[in-house]
């Protein structure tokens, strides 16, 4: 990392697509979001079809220094498998006691927060709306509209990530589409 990157800076976003479009994003198209859905039928006939982006992010790339902050934006793409919302893998961050803001710049959607104790929460997002992940609080993005969901984050800059725990043992929850709205119900596939 250049020193240069530890100079003030000023960026411009999208208000569309978040960061310029000249910055690389991290993609993540259906292929890569095995398992992470309830109905794994449905989410194997959709791959069939298809390799749609279900979200990328945009993060520059600043020093993961302790005092640092990172940022960038997350789109998070509409669209369902099964009867279940597009959304992010979801994290924990390695040093769990961490704290994270979102600010919706387009679309409509939620967070969906979870702490190791079993304490869920959901937080809905509009453009305007900021959302606080307290520390150690696992969070997923999930598209509940039409429209691509684009947020702003920020966190501690030596905070990493842990996508693990949530691989291995899923959300306690899920939200999903029923007569046409969002409901959140208990995972079927949580492990304890
Ligand atoms: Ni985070």
């Amino acid at each position: 990392m250049t020193e240069k990157a530890l100079k003030p800076f000023t960026i411009d976003f999208d208000l569309i697509t978040g960061l310029s479009k000249s910055t690389e994003s991290t993609k993540r198209p259906l292929s890569k979001m095995q398992g992470m859905f309830a109905d794994d039928r449905a989410f194997n006939a959709a791959l069939q079809q298809d390799d749609p982006l279900v979200y990328e992010f945009y993060e520059l790339d600043l020093p993961e220094t302790a005092g640092n902050l990172l940022f960038g934006t997350s789109i998070v793409y509409p669209g369902k498998v099964g009867d279940e919302y597009y959304m992010t893998k979801g994290h924990f961050h390695t040093i769990l006691d961490t704290g994270e803001v979102y600010y919706c710049l387009s679309g409509e959607g939620a967070m969906l927060m979870e702490n190791p104790e079993g304490d869920c929460n959901i937080q809905y997002f509009s453009p305007g709306k900021a959302v606080y992940v307290p520390p150690c609080y696992a969070h997923r993005t999930i598209n509940l509209g039409k429209e691509p969901l684009v947020t702003f984050f920020t966190f501690r800059a030596d905070a990493g990530h842990d996508y693990g725990t949530i691989e291995t043992k899923g959300y306690r929850k899920l939200i999903v589409e029923r007569d046409g709205k969002p409901e959140i119900i208990d995972n079927p596939k949580w492990k304890e």
